[in-house]
């Protein structure tokens, strides 16, 4: 039991590492690399911002699945059960308020991150392959949706960086 629970968090921190540690690296080096004012990476940057988008989803959205399992199993394996959550002890005293926060912000992430996934990047994509006949309307549109994503993007890196913290107080207690 105990090298299961133990393999379990290990699991829940690398998948941590990995969803907030690619946000970093996109947004502190593949964005602004793309952004670069020159006519070689403006012509090229938009599709390969998008290929990478599509590839990195399935690692996005990967660690994230493995958050909620491995989170659940530890809930389990720290003695609580789906009668818990039913009879609402699961939320109870400071373990289970700390708890609650951090679902609902998990619960706000994942909303966020299908908003992103679902609209603003194919109004991205669609934007490219078939850009308005205005050019003065495409770039207006295309700088309202990088503002929209580049925005999206610091609210997912703020509320990861918030979960984790709930995830320390809830393994190491120092309940607020
Ligand atoms: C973006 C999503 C999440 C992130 C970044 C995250 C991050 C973390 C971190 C950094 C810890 C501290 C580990 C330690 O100090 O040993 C932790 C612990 C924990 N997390 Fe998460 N977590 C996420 C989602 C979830 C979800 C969805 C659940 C529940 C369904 C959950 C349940 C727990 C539990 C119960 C602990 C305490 C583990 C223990 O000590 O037994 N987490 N989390």
């Amino acid at each position: 039991m105990n090298a299961l629970y133990t393999l379990s968090l290990w699991l829940h921190i690398v998948a941590a590492g990995v969803w907030i540690g690619s946000m970093v690296f996109l947004g502190a080096a593949v964005t602004p690399a793309l952004r670069r004012p020159d006519p070689d990476y403006e012509r090229v940057a938009p599709r390969l911002l998008e290929e990478i988008g599509l590839r990195y989803r399935a690692v996005g959205w990967g660690s994230l699945a493995l958050l909620l399992l491995t989170g659940i199993f530890n809930l389990g394996l720290r003695g609580y059960g789906w009668a818990d959550l039913w009879e609402g002890t699961l939320f109870a005293g400071p373990f289970g308020r700390a708890l609650l926060w951090k679902l609902a912000w998990v619960a706000l992430l994942v909303a966020i991150t299908l908003w992103h996934d679902v609209r603003v990047g194919p109004r991205a994509a669609a934007l490219l392959r078939s850009p308005p006949p205005d050019p003065e309307a495409h770039r207006r549109e295309r700088e309202r949706l990088r503002r929209l994503a580049a925005g999206m993007g610091w609210a997912m890196l703020l509320l990861s960086l918030a979960i984790a913290y709930w995830g320390v107080l809830l393994a190491r207690g120092g309940f607020l």
